[in-house]
């Protein structure tokens, strides 16, 4: 119920307005988001790589409304590609990005396909010159057709373009099927936006337990799995999985987002796992931080309690 509200909330500007204005939210966003610049994020990524992690940064913003500032993201990723290449970050793909494919122009009422496409493209050739990858984000359930159509033709150029499946949609086991081909990039999660019934699972033992047979043909296939969860009963499913199947630590990888569970983090690294945390950046912080409250109430209260304490 708590969750759907934050999640109802996270699209409404009414509330938008309210907490993005309240100076303290800044303090408490900081424990989830890299800063409002780039070289903020640049200096998160290098203190990362210098722990043994990986990242994947994400200029965070969503529902671009012309297509001028949807071409204004993709120049943002590549300056900051730009940014990750001089510094070195990228040798490897240890610095790649994540996009939100409605920040690139997906939900732009013409042409938006389109849009979308061109502005992926442009970050997809700066990664590549730099020398790394990018990842495609899963937003809400109306998207997932359209991102999946656009990942597929994206590939035929870029073939190391990630996609992710979410697990708390009923079709995942056969989008994973599908995807588990050779080369191919997947970030399995549980999902983080609100979805009808008819499309979602309800309940969260149900998410677990897709989730646990997405990652089993994604671990089984000849593809790169990412394995993006804080779940810590998943992730021992995972290492028992790979260890049966003897896939080796640096074909499969696990992801997490910056600020969460950063002790599991630099345990999973230290035990030799390849470790990507998922670090967003950026002044439009609002619909992030409500999913990550939305994930978990002990966040609300303490974003409450430090208001509560300021008055
Ligand atoms: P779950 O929510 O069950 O949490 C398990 C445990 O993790 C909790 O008990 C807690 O200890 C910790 N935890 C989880 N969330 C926390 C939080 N916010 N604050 C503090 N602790 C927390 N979603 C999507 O729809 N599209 C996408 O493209 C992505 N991309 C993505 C990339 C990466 C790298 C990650 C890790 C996640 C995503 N997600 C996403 C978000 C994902 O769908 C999901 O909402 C969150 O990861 C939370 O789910 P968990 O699997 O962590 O499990």
């Amino acid at each position: 119920m708590l969750r759907r509200v934050l999640l109802a909330a996270a699209a409404s500007e009414r509330v938008r307005q309210l907490i993005t204005t309240v100076p303290l939210t800044r303090d408490v966003v900081k424990r989830f988001v890299a800063g409002e610049s780039a070289a903020d994020a640049l200096a998160v990524a290098q203190r990362l790589l210098a722990e043994g992690l990986s990242v994947s940064i994400d200029y965070l913003g969503e529902d671009t409304v012309d297509p001028e500032q949807a071409a204004g993201v993709a120049s943002e990723y590549i300056a900051l590609l730009d940014l990750l290449s001089a510094a070195g970050l990228t040798v490897g793909g240890r610095a790649e990005v994540s996009v939100k494919p409605t920040a690139a122009g997906l939900g732009l009422p013409e042409h938006g396909e389109k849009t979308a496409a061109e502005n992926i493209v442009r970050i997809c050739r700066a990664a590549k010159a730099a020398g790394t990858t990018v990842t495609v984000d899963m937003e809400d359930h109306t998207r997932i057709e359209a991102t999946l159509r656009l990942v597929a033709e994206l590939r035929a150029d870029f073939p190391d373009l990630g996609c992710v499946i979410q697990s708390y949609l009923r079709r995942s086991p056969g989008d994973c099927e599908a995807l588990a081909v050779p080369g191919s990039r997947v970030r399995l999660c549980k999902g983080a936006y609100r979805a009808p019934d008819g499309f979602a699972l309800a309940a969260r033992s149900e998410v677990d337990r897709n989730f646990a047979r997405c990652m089993r043909v994604l671990l089984d296939g000849p593809g790169y799995p990412m394995l993006a969860t804080h779940d810590p009963r998943l992730v021992a499913i995972a290492k028992s999985r790979a260890a049966t199947i003897g896939r080796e630590p640096s074909s499969f990888e696990y992801q997490m987002l910056y600020g969460i569970r950063t002790d599991e983090q630099a345990a999973l690294a230290a035990e030799g796992a390849q470790v990507r945390v998922y670090v967003p950046y950026g002044g439009d912080w609002y619909a992030y931080f409500m999913r990550r409250l939305a994930e978990r109430p002990a966040n609300l209260m303490f974003f409450l309690r430090a208001l509560a304490s300021r008055r």
